[in-house]
């Protein structure tokens, strides 16, 4: 019976979506615990990219059946879309293989208009945010004055809370931010039609779970986001409003410690992030636009949600290591290893400097990084195209030597390894520690 987490072990964009691709070949039901449309996962099969925001990406397999949990905060149409595209591409999404927890919470129109109103509030220090509504989202259901999926069973009566609670938006968005605010009426009006349709997606998840649990099927846990993102652990104020580290899929599903197996972090073998905040390795130049890539290919360092172009820098071993204490790691996957071939020196941050006293690990929190500076390891770097090779033991000696020290560094055996887009430029690390 067991559970395995899969979570972003930097600032989210780590290519959990091709991770999770594979291993939720072997899944019974993947199961997305927290976040919303924020989040953006991108994933090739054949031919085809599929962008995926809500829906977790194992529901391309025809086997695996894909819950969206009670810590999500789901906006409607986004859903809907999603639905609709991928049926048109011949997944099945019908209401058995794709379940909507009843405590997750709705993302109104009010809410996408009051994140940015918010945003434009702070100015020069705003957050960054994608403009989802996410934040307003989860501090109505903190200040419980959230509408949940559940209300959706009941059409009208969804409608009239909906309205209920546009109202009640609009008057702060007019007195507060003095924005105009979209029409409750017609929010109330669109909002019956999606819970018409999606009303038969709403499914008792926490019970599901656990029942799977019991008879012995797989769950895999897909984490949105990033560790370094998480409401609690990440970069403060620069995170999400959710808990995209460990902890929150037990909380964004309704199960219990005791049926993990597995936590496994994603990182990429360097290091990105959208938005503001901290980011002790961040480069510019020349580095920075070889790392991003210029736009041209989908996989590129540009925001699948935003299209906004990330911000890029050298993999952080010191974040790394605190991903692997919040979050608990038992494995590690690396991503994108093959950006790195021909670089001729590689830099790896294995510890941060501040006033002359060098620290391995992480003093205090996150939040405090804009006080240090990151102490470099120089690796040799190498040429091969890493691209097509399909064995830990084909890899060339510098990509060795760059995987074992961060391993070494997190102290988590990083058992996949990806070198390129498709499903199958994935390198399995079977003698991994
Ligand atoms: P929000 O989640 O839209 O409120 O944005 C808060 C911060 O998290 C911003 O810096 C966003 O850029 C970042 N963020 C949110 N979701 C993602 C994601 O899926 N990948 C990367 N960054 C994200």
């Amino acid at each position: 019976m067991p559970l395995d987490i899969l979570v972003g072990a930097q600032w989210g964009d780590e290519g959990k979506g091709r991770i999770t691709d594979r291993l939720s070949a072997q899944a019974d039901i993947v199961a997305r615990y927290s976040g919303g449309d924020n989040a953006g996962h991108s994933v090739t099969v054949g031919a085809r990219l599929f962008k995926l925001h809500l829906i977790p990406s194992g529901i391309l397999h025809p086997r695996t059946r894909a819950v969206l949990g009670n810590g999500m905060v789901i906006h409607p149409g986004t859903l809907l879309d999603e639905i609709g595209s991928l049926a048109a591409a011949g997944v099945d999404v019908g209401p058995q293989r794709l379940l909507l927890a009843p405590g997750a919470h709705i993302i109104t129109p009010a809410h996408r208009a009051l994140d940015g109103a918010e945003e434009a509030l702070r100015g020069g220090s705003s957050l960054g945010t994608t403009g989802r509504g996410i934040g307003p989202a989860y501090t109505d259901k903190a200040a419980r004055l959230g509408v949940r999926a559940e209300a959706m069973r009941d059409p009208p009566a969804f409608a009239e809370a909906v309205r209920r609670h546009e109202e009640r938006l609009a008057r702060l968005l007019e007195s507060h931010y003095g924005c105009a605010a979209p029409d409750p009426g017609e929010s109330a009006r669109l909002y019956r039609e999606y819970a018409e349709r999606l009303r038969p997606h709403l499914a008792e998840t926490g019970a599901l779970l656990a029942e799977a649990l019991a008879a012995g099927q797989t769950i895999l846990a897909e984490g949105a986001q990033g560790t370094l993102l998480d409401l609690d652990h990440g970069t403060y104020p620069y995170v999400t409003s959710s808990s995209p580290s460990a902890a929150g899929a037990l909380l964004g599903l309704g199960l219990g410690p005791r049926h993990v197996r597995r936590v496994i972090g994603v990182a990429k073998a360097f290091q990105t992030r959208v938005g503001a905040g901290p980011f002790p390795t961040e480069v510019h130049g020349q580095m920075s636009e070889r790392l991003r890539g210029t736009g041209a290919n989908p996989w590129d360092e540009f925001g699948t949600t935003t299209g906004r172009p990330r911000r890029v820098g050298w993999l952080d071993g010191v974040l790394l290591r605190y991903a692997a204490r919040v979050n608990g790691l038992t494995d590690l996957a690396l991503t994108k290893l093959d950006i790195l071939s021909g670089i001729p020196t590689l830099l790896l941050c294995s510890a941060y400097r501040r006033h002359d006293r060098r620290t391995a690990d992480l003093t205090g929190t996150p939040a405090e990084l804009e006080g240090f500076t990151p102490d470099y390891e120089s690796l040799d770097g190498w040429d091969a195209d890493v691209s097509r090779l399909q064995s830990w033991e084909s890899l060339p000696a510098g990509a060795h030597a760059y995987l074992e020290h961060v391993e070494q560094i997190a102290g988590v055996p990083i058992r996949w390894i990806s070198v390129g887009p498709e499903r199958d430029q994935l390198i399995v690390h079977e003698g991994a520690a």
